[in-house]
């Protein structure tokens, strides 16, 4: 997929996901301006980054290294399509972006925290996919994702159900062969989060829950440090999706 400009020299315009209402992400691209399929937007998230700069949120990481890493060991391909799903105002995609990667799309339920990160990028903004949307509910294009990332999203859904319905979205959107990156508070990680009960996960546990046909290939366990200086444990699981495979761990 090739980037380019409009004849008259404004950012394209290519569509991002594949729903009844917009067209196929990996054909037509809507670059930098910001589509909104909210249907119910989450107020509490819009409040916490009207509220808040990205730096102060608890979550804030100067560089994501080890999300980095672990992306660009499963997509070294620079053109390897890479969701940042509840990316929020994350610097992964300035991270990519710089990298030189160059299908990069960010989904996040919060319209104001997709308006921080595009503020922050500047003109650069316009080489990356916006989406506004809940990951539960959109509908994605099927097998139009080579890296799917999620740090400190699936650790909020505790219902069964929305775990699943999660797990559904991954196996439709994640092409066969390609990987979904999730990273949640540990075992031994806060039992909250933005104020919000979350699920914590050894990555055995994390592995387990998303079931037969994800491979584990690496995991990982990082000692975030917090703006205000607390330390949180995170559990990482790089997964390749393969449908035809049980969930065997080869590493
Ligand atoms: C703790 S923050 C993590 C943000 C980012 N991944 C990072 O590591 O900096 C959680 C993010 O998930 C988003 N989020 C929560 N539930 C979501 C959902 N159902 N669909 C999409 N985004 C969601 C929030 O708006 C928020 O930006």
């Amino acid at each position: 997929m090739q980037k380019r400009r409009s004849e008259n020299g404004t950012r394209a315009s290519r569509a991002l996901f594949h729903t009844a209402a917009v067209e196929p992400w990996s054909l037509c691209r809507n670059r930098y301006s910001l589509r909104n399929l909210m249907t119910d937007p989450s107020e509490h998230w819009q409040s916490v980054y009207k509220n808040k700069a990205p730096e102060e949120v608890s979550w804030f990481q100067t560089e994501p290294h080890l999300s980095y890493k672990l992306i660009a060991s499963a997509a070294p391909s620079r053109d390897a399509r890479i969701a940042d799903i509840g990316g929020g105002a994350s610097t992964l995609v300035d991270t990519l972006i710089a990298k030189g990667y160059t299908n990069v799309a960010v989904l996040d339920l919060a319209p104001a925290a997709l308006h921080r990160a595009q503020a922050r990028l500047g003109a650069d903004a316009w080489r990356a996919d916006w989406l506004a949307a809940d990951v539960l509910t959109v509908t994605f294009p099927p097998e139009s994702i080579d890296v799917w990332h999620d740090r400190a999203v699936f650790h909020f859904l505790t219902r069964p159900e929305d775990r699943d319905r999660y797990v559904e979205q991954v196996k439709r959107a994640v092409r066969p062969g390609g990987h979904v990156l999730v990273a949640t508070f540990a075992e031994d990680g806060p039992t909250r989060c933005s104020g919000l009960p979350v699920a914590r996960y050894s990555s055995e546990q994390l592995h387990g829950t998303f079931g037969l046909g994800f491979v584990l290939e690496k995991s990982a366990r990082e000692d975030h440090t917090t703006p205000s200086g607390a330390h949180q444990a995170f559990t990482y699981c790089l997964c390749r999706w393969e449908p035809d495979h049980s969930g065997r761990v080869v590493a």
